[in-house]
């Protein structure tokens, strides 16, 4: 088994990460205090005890109202860069960070002030080693109108972005819902990535609907893609990135889908392991490929494959990227 020295020294880029879900339960008390926020919490072994969920619902149940804790420009600054700074000290060089800004604009906080803080905070990044970019993820269980909404506000801010995304509950929320509003943010410059998560039903058809009418850059989770043989072919040959989160899923799922990102990894997909939610579910990056590598009975080789894979996956320019291959 690859030691915690081989694997933190290993250098890797995170790609599937939501800053919201960083959100470290000492970190909520203090920001619950400096705020005056009444979260019905006082101890850290309380909030703790609050992070108790087995289902993607149960946990987006205990996940939003945790917000509640992010009010001013310093909150988000204060958030990402806790996050930065833990993924500096696990390895990683490159982050491609979620948020999901109705999250905060529904509860009165201003678009500004969260790209303002989040931004501010990947900006000091670069001084202890890591470089960070923002994507924006749209809730799906919001309207298409209010995505639409939240992309015309976020265009002023355009260059402070990489990308935008897709989160939050997925049933009855298809890809193609969201089809015009992704258009026009691939129009603006923008990358596409959405969520197809997985053991959801109807999800092979939505891996369908985000490689075919959205035709997204990158696919977040997807291991059931391995249902239809003409995708993965798909996914391979267009080199479109899935970013797999084992632990998240033995939470959500109870079932890291080892077999399958193994799987994937021998048929020569783009597979990439990240954290999703590291305060949520127990395991910042490092952490991550360690209980994978135990999980899957795989060696070195295999985790060397998939850091190289989350630089060739990321969306940093093909010079930036060369850096890293
Ligand atoms: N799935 C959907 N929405 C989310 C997730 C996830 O894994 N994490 C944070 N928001
Ligand atoms: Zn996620």
């Amino acid at each position: 088994e690859p030691t915690a020295a081989f694997v933190s020294g290993l250098p890797k880029a995170e790609l599937h990460v939501h800053l919201e879900g960083t959100l470290e339960p000492d970190l909520k008390l203090a920001l619950a205090t400096r705020n005056g926020v009444d979260i019905g919490q006082s101890t850290v072994e309380e909030v703790r005890a609050s992070y108790a969920f087995d289902s993607l619902a149960s946990f987006l149940a205990v996940y939003y109202p945790a917000m509640d804790v992010l009010v001013t420009e310093q909150d988000f600054y204060d958030l990402a860069t806790a996050y930065f700074r833990r993924a500096a000290a696990d390895g990683v060089r490159h982050v491609e960070a979620f948020f999901d800004p109705q999250a905060h604009t529904t509860r009165g906080v201003p678009f500004e002030t969260v790209i303002s803080g989040l931004h501010r905070a990947a900006a000091d990044a670069v001084g202890y080693g890591l470089s960070a970019d923002l994507i924006l993820c749209f809730l799906r269980d919001a309207s298409a109108e209010s995505a639409h909404e939240t992309l015309l506000a976020a265009l002023p801010y355009r260059d402070l972005l990489v990308g935008v995304g897709l989160d939050s509950d997925e049933r009855g929320n298809p890809p193609a819902k969201f089809a015009e509003v992704f258009q026009l943010a691939r129009d603006a410059g923008l990358k596409l990535t959405m969520h197809c998560d997985i053991d959801q039903v109807g999800s092979i058809e939505n891996i369908r609907q985000v490689l075919g009418e959205v035709r997204v850059d990158r696919i977040d989770h997807g291991t059931n893609i391995l249902e239809d043989p003409a995708l993965v072919a798909l996914v391979r040959e267009r080199r479109i990135g899935l970013t797999c989160c084992p632990v998240s899923n033995s939470f959500v799922t109870a079932d890291m889908k080892a077999r399958e990102i193994v799987e994937l990894l021998g048929l020569g997909v783009l597979v990439t392991l990240n954290s999703d939610d590291p305060a949520y579910f127990g395991a910042y990056v490092a952490d991550t490929y360690t209980a994978f590598a135990r999980q899957a009975g795989v060696g070195r080789d295999e985790l060397v494959q998939l850091a190289r894979n989350s630089f060739e996956a990321s969306w940093l320019s093909a010079s930036e990227r060369a850096g890293y291959l």
